[in-house]
């Protein structure tokens, strides 16, 4: 790809935001990835590289074997606990300044677009670094705090303090059901964007990868920056390829020129 090119694309990009009423953002996974954390079909390196992680994120797999799930948690935690935002990040949260509210609609299960800065986003998967009651014995979500929890570790996820059975990652496992508000909100802002701009995600895990369809079919004009083709690429109306670190502070720059 010929940079010239690209350049063009980034002012064009910045013309239509300059533009916009009401713009969205939707991220995935590669936003966080310039952070150190992998996506999460790369976070299997050595002692997990044997496991498929969408064998893992599974609510059968939990009942099944609770400590392999629990100790892959733990293991995916080491990652995100230690990560800062990064450039990506710290642009879209510069973004806000400009579109003070704006949503931020987010597939990542870390905190760091909310340590950059942003103060409107919409989890769709949940937070790693929260657990819950798996039957979620006193409401939806029961979140317990393990740190107030005696447990022996070597024995499996800690039990919940109200009903005794396991506490699981407060996170959203396939084949579940996504947090009834946060989709909620994330379809109404998708609905109502004249422009979203899709970040970092490979688009292939719905409802999260609907949403752009659902904001084009409103009318919305659909950016996507990825280094990589996606799902969502071909009804992209910009593509910008690259890494959203790079990218994004590109584009923030275009806007202010
Ligand atoms: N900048 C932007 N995008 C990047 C970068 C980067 N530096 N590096 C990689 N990417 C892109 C990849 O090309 C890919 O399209 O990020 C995307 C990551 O895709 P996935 O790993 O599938 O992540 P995501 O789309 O967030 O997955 C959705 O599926 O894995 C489950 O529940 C998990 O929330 C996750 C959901």
């Amino acid at each position: 790809m010929h940079d010239d090119t690209q350049a063009a694309r980034i002012q064009q990009a910045a013309e239509r935001l300059r533009n916009s009423h009401k713009p969205v953002v939707l991220t995935g996974a590669g936003v966080s990835k310039e952070s150190g954390v992998p996506t999460f079909r790369d976070a299997v390196d050595g002692l997990w590289a044997q496991y498929d992680p969408s064998q893992l994120a599974t609510p059968t797999a939990f009942m099944n074997n609770p400590k392999l799930v629990w100790d892959w948690y733990e293991y995916r935690r080491s990652l995100t606990s230690t990560a800062s935002p990064n450039l990506g990040h710290r642009a879209l949260a510069d973004l806000e300044r400009r579109f003070p509210h704006l949503p931020l609609i987010t597939q990542n299960v870390d905190d760091l677009h909310e340590q950059a800065g942003s103060t409107n986003v919409i989890h769709l998967h949940g937070n790693i670094a929260q657990n819950k009651c798996f039957f979620n014995c006193q409401g939806d979500p029961t979140l317990i705090d393990v740190s107030t929890v005696v447990w022996d570790k070597e024995n499996g996820p800690p039990t919940c303090p109200h009903c005794g059975r396991w506490v699981r990652p407060n996170v959203v496992w396939f084949g579940e059901i996504l947090p009834a508000d946060q989709l909620q909100a994330a379809t109404i802002a998708s609905r109502q964007a004249d422009i979203m701009l899709v970040v970092g995600t490979s688009g292939l895990v719905t409802p999260a990868a609907s949403l752009p369809g659902i904001a084009r079919s409103a009318g919305a004009f659909i950016i996507e920056i990825n280094p990589d083709y996606s799902a969502i690429t071909r009804i992209a109306d910009i593509k910008l390829d690259g890494p959203s670190g790079e990218i994004m502070p590109r584009l923030l720059a275009a806007l202010d020129t």
